[in-house]
């Protein structure tokens, strides 16, 4: 074997899907695919990112009880949501510009959620319409909503997405300004992407990205189209405030939302029981409880730590999802422990995206659900469905 085969096969070892074991190594390898920019919008957080680290922290603190010798042969980590069989107890979150870390973006995640059988969430800033993700997706999707702009431009969205079969509206209420996103603006990542002098090197240091972006769509709000056309290059947070976030927005506007919308409604970004009884009282059937993965503001504890109050106030009146800093399948086990229907990411289909396209999100939602399978045998339980409090260690 020539020297130039062994360099290129390490090379493939080492970036390949092959080498995903963890959601880990899908954030390690598109750190070495995607220039410093794009990865650190992924990665990174708003103000001192306090909140990632606590998403994470509050997760670590819980532990399960380990049980034995107990027939564990015939395991189901299969669930109902909202009355549909869901084979993978994990939703993949509304995450915008999936365009900007490969160029088949959403497509590929739709796709690959399909065949995983997991719920994909569209953002509202996807990087394809939604119409074009839905017509690669025969499976299951909810859309997810910001109240954004004019009252015609949310009413036309919830029309598109009932129209194009979307099983669920999420709103996210978290956003009534961006979060100052640090390492954005250290970075110049802005919309319109530009290459920047403070970029550039890094940028030529990633030709395969480069050319994905110059074969790619545009990046842009894709379903916003006509709407936030700003020509004038600022920072995603600067752009999004100004073009976008209508911060008059009260629970007012949930109220007219239930309204309108047939199907299941959620609210994406509660944090406090006060709000949770607010979300349901407008008529929510679900809350995702969640502080957007530590991106809107920093001085919030982990998702972990303000789980079971909210369960406590409203988990007999709608479903309750948890959000943030899910890294492995045992984190999605904890979350149902503490009450939760199951568990949404956002970072850990990203990264895998990034690293792999479809394929790459294909291998992290199996290494999450062999985790889950493989939590479940050690715990002594058969079925995801039944785990509850008495799996928590205390
Ligand atoms: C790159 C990126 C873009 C995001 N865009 C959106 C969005 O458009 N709408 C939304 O509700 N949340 C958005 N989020 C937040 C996710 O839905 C989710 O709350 C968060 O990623 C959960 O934390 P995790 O990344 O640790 O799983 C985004 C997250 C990331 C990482």
């Amino acid at each position: 074997m020539k020297i130039s085969q062994i360099v290129k096969m390490l090379a493939k070892n080492r970036s390949g899907i092959d080498a995903i074991h963890t959601i880990g190594d899908a954030r390690d390898i598109s750190k070495r695919k995607l220039p410093k920019m794009v990865w650190d919008f992924i990665d990174g957080g708003a103000d001192g990112e306090l909140s990632v680290v606590a998403n994470r922290q509050s997760l670590n603190e819980i532990q399960l009880r380990p049980k034995f010798l107990t027939d564990i042969s015939d395991r189901d980590i299969s669930i109902n949501i909202f009355g549909e069989r869901t084979t993978l107890p994990f939703i993949l979150s509304p995450a915008g510009l999936a365009t900007i870390a490969h160029p088949q973006g959403e497509l590929a995640v739709a796709r690959a959620a399909g065949r995983a059988g997991a719920i994909f969430c569209v953002s509202t800033a996807s990087g394809y319409t939604l119409e074009e993700i839905a017509e690669v997706s025969d499976k299951r999707l909810w859309f997810q909503l910001y109240l954004w702009g004019e009252e015609e431009v949310v009413s036309s969205l919830i029309e598109r997405a009932e129209r194009s079969g979307y099983e669920a509206l999420v709103v996210t209420v978290d956003v009534p300004v961006v979060g100052k996103r640090e390492r954005d603006l250290a970075n110049g990542m802005s919309l319109p992407i530009r290459i920047r002098p403070k970029n550039v090197l890094n940028t030529l240091r990633k030709p395969r990205w480069l050319a994905g972006l110059l074969r790619g769509p545009d990046i842009t709000f894709a379903s916003l189209s006509g709407i936030a056309e700003g020509d004038d290059a600022s920072s995603i947070g600067e752009y999004t405030d100004r073009e976008l976030v209508d911060p008059t927005r009260t629970w007012e506007d949930l109220q007219m939302i239930r309204k309108r919308w047939p199907r299941p409604l959620l609210v994406k970004g509660i944090m406090t029981p006060e709000d949770a009884i607010n979300a349901v009282n407008a008529g929510a059937d679900g809350v995702i409880v969640s502080n957007h993965g530590g991106r809107q503001m920093s001085f919030v504890p982990g998702v972990a730590t303000v789980f079971e109050s909210i369960v406590h106030a409203v988990g007999h009146r709608a479903e309750i999802f948890f959000d943030g800093g899910i890294r492995r399948g045992e984190d999605i086990v904890k979350a149902r422990a503490m009450g939760a229907t199951a568990a949404c990411g956002g970072r850990a289909w990203y990264w895998g995206l990034a690293a792999g396209g479809e394929q790459g999100v294909e291998k992290v939602l199996t290494i999450l659900a062999e985790d889950i399978d493989r939590t479940l045998a050690l715990l002594g339980q058969e079925k995801f469905i039944n785990i509850n409090s008495n799996c928590l260690h205390n």
